[in-house]
């Protein structure tokens, strides 16, 4: 049984599941391995404002129960983006959303970003990574500070009229009040949650060329959830992209209860890329 289609921060989406990003690329590397047209949609991996070649190798490690990794926000850099990888992704014309992922190491990097892909038709808009160091700040994340999270999605804000989803960290003390600081400067919609600060060691070495990295998969899940449910009761009627660890249609119902209005999957769709489409008909059989 199909679902109805869902209207979340002004945007339709065929059902409630997106692939989160950094795990789907730019989308059309997956086409062969999965039927994009299922999903409900797709955000990208990030883009930034000049190409980045990103951390040394080993960029990932997996653990029992979850992974780690450090890519180094590697990107293409906005223009090749805006020439080549999403105009290839549109193109397919899915039936899903696209979302782009945007970072930037100031406040003015982020807002060029947007501004140099708002020109492409049939995507729905961006999601503010702000997990990323603010360079004008002594390299504090800018999620971490109300005031720089308000600045940075304020200038996104008066670079587009499309939908603007805040990234945001779990490792933060009051996720609540950082998604408030992000709703009142403009944001459409938060996601919750990206990957938490992690580190592990092979022997005397770090597994992670880069050393620390970020903790992904299963082991996000409860922490996942509980941002959603904080969120949730502190701001009833902001848009939520709940992420960490889902793995099933019974862990995507975890952040629904929570409170989010749609769920994104990265590291199981990394390991298994038909498990989108098996959550996606999961959650349709529960509604069926
Ligand atoms: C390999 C990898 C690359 C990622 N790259 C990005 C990225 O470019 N931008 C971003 O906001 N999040 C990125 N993430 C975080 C994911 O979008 C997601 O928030 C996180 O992995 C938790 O979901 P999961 O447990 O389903 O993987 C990345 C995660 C992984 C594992």
């Amino acid at each position: 049984m199909t679902a109805a289609m869902i209207t979340v921060a002004g945007l339709t989406f065929p059902n409630p599941v997106l692939l989160a990003a950094g795990t789907a690329g730019y989308g059309t590397e997956l086409a062969g391995v999965m039927d994009l047209s299922r999903l409900g949609g797709l955000v990208t991996k990030a883009v930034s404002l000049s190409p980045r070649a990103g951390n040394a190798a080993p960029r990932v490690a997996e653990f029992h129960g979850g992974m780690l990794n450090s890519i180094g926000l590697a990107n293409p850099g906005v223009d090749a983006v805006h020439t080549s990888d999403l105009p290839s992704l549109l193109a397919l014309r899915l039936p899903g959303q696209v979302l782009v992922n945007v970072v930037g190491f100031t406040r003015e990097e982020y807002a060029e970003v947007i501004a140099r892909l708002d020109d492409l038709e049939g995507h729905g808009g961006y999601e503010l990574n702000l997990s990323c160091p603010n360079t004008s700040a002594g390299g504090v994340e800018f999620g971490a500070d109300p005031a720089s999270v308000a600045a940075v999605v304020a200038s996104c804000r008066a670079a587009t009229a499309r939908c603007l989803f805040a990234k945001l960290s779990p490792a933060l003390p009051d996720i609540a009040m950082i998604a408030t600081a992000a709703m009142d400067a403009g944001a459409d919609g938060v996601t919750l949650v990206n990957t938490m600060p992690g580190m592990l060691y092979d022997g005397a070495a770090a597994r992670l060329g880069h050393g620390f990295g970020g903790v992904s998969g299963p082991a996000l899940l409860a922490t996942g959830v509980a941002a959603v449910a904080r969120v949730r009761a502190a701001l009833p009627a902001l848009p939520i992209i709940g992420v960490g660890g889902i793995r099933s249609s019974a862990d995507a119902r975890q952040y629904l209860r929570a409170g989010a209005d749609l769920v994104a999957i990265g590291t199981a769709a990394l390991a298994d890329p038909r498990l989108p489409e098996r959550v996606i008909e999961g959650l349709e059989r529960d509604h069926g």
